[in-house]
């Protein structure tokens, strides 16, 4: 129980409910705002009703992303409410601080800035490296032009053949697959992440696993586990997930069964988002309390989300870090189609954001 801070006057904390909005199919679909997301938000605002945005999408700054989601609902946010695929990369900086990390995804320059602005200070894209070694794409006649604009010779690191990258951060879905694809295949068949160094130990068919990923070869990490997300388009498109599941297959057939890929995945449903996203949340109403005669505690978060496999499922498995309960409440305005039946049950299910939080203010009172 928290009781408010007697120096200050302040009163006994009252109980209050909290939202946990998904972004692409809950309050936009492409740049389109869902009808009634800028009036229902506008309402929490005002009711100073704490609230995140806890998204699986990515490749801007928080900074960035928040204004274009403020720009497309007509509304001002806050990015101190906003996580995002990538936002718990954060907590790797201090490990890859120094480290050449190579940027996978999103689009041109964006993602070097969004590396560098989490403190990452070596950042390397494909683009730097289609700039360098132009052989190494066996089809660039369809992007070369975009990777010359965009990458950059880095004379200081990318010397030859002799540059080890350390992780392989995937921050948004890649544009160029066949590059990508080509680029983290080399390197988990490298020795050390260098270049260019093929591993001697990978495919010894006298060694563990024939050798493969025994080498010293780059960690590699995912951030949105979607396989696809809705759009503008009439049926959902490939999401990160789906460039996921290319390499899984590419891998598995260059290792002939026997290297399973082995990363790291963040994002909705992973704990790890959801641990962070509440700790957002919390901060975020010690931000709002400070303002508050009567500070309040948070009693209940409501996931409002459109994809049972990442919203839902999340929230259902999510145990709370601040005795918090977590209910979920799906939409039919994105992924799930009215009428089937979810692979994961939510507490709630309606049309959209605007029956959700009228739900939710009901329920919670
Ligand atoms: O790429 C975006 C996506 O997979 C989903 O975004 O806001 O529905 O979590 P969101
Ligand atoms: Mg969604």
């Amino acid at each position: 129980e928290i009781h408010g801070n007697g120096s200050s006057g302040k009163a006994e904390a009252k109980e209050t409910i909290a939202f946990a909005f998904d972004i692409d199919g809950v309050l936009v679909k492409g740049n389109q705002p869902v009808p009634g997301a800028r009036e229902t938000i506008k309402m929490l605002q005002d009711k100073k009703i704490p609230f995140i945005f806890l998204t699986n999408g990515g490749g801007l700054t928080e900074k960035d992303h928040v204004a274009r989601l403020g720009q497309r609902l007509g509304l001002t946010l806050d990015e101190k409410q906003f996580v995002q695929s990538h936002t718990p990369f954060r907590e790797l900086v201090p490990k890859y601080r120094d480290k050449n990390i190579l940027a996978i995804g999103g689009h041109g320059q964006q993602i070097r800035n969004v590396a560098a602005s989490y403190g990452f200070n070596k950042v390397i894209t494909t683009s730097d490296l289609m700039y360098e070694f132009d052989h190494i794409h066996p089809f660039p006649e369809m992007t070369r032009a975009h990777h010359i604009e965009h990458g950059r010779l880095r004379a200081d690191s990318l010397q030859g053949h002799g540059l080890a990258i350390d992780a392989i951060l995937v921050w948004s879905s890649p544009r160029d697959w066949c590059l990508d694809l080509q680029v983290i295949t080399d390197l988990l068949g490298s020795s050390g992440g260098r270049f260019g160094n093929k591993s001697l130990m990978a495919g010894d068919i006298s060694l563990p696993n024939h050798g493969y990923l025994q080498d010293g070869q780059p960690k590699l990490y995912f951030c949105n586990p979607d396989f696809e997300w809705p759009t503008q388009h009439e049926h959902p498109r490939f999401a990160q997930g789906a460039f996921r599941e290319a390499l899984r297959g590419i891998w598995a057939y260059a290792t002939k069964g026997k290297g399973e890929l082995e990363y790291t995945m963040i994002g909705k449903p992973s704990e790890t988002t959801y641990t962070y996203g509440e700790k957002v949340l919390q901060k975020y109403n010690d931000h709002l309390n400070e303002k508050l005669e009567v500070p309040r505690r948070i009693k209940t978060v409501y996931m409002v989300g459109d994809n049972p496999e990442s919203d839902i499922l999340g929230a259902n498995n999510y145990e709370s870090k601040y005795c918090t309960e977590w209910k979920s409440i799906l939409v039919e305005s994105g992924m799930h189609v009215r009428g089937s039946t979810p692979a994961y049950a939510p507490k709630h299910i309606t049309e959209s954001v605007v029956g959700a939080v009228e739900w939710a203010l009901k329920d919670g009172n």
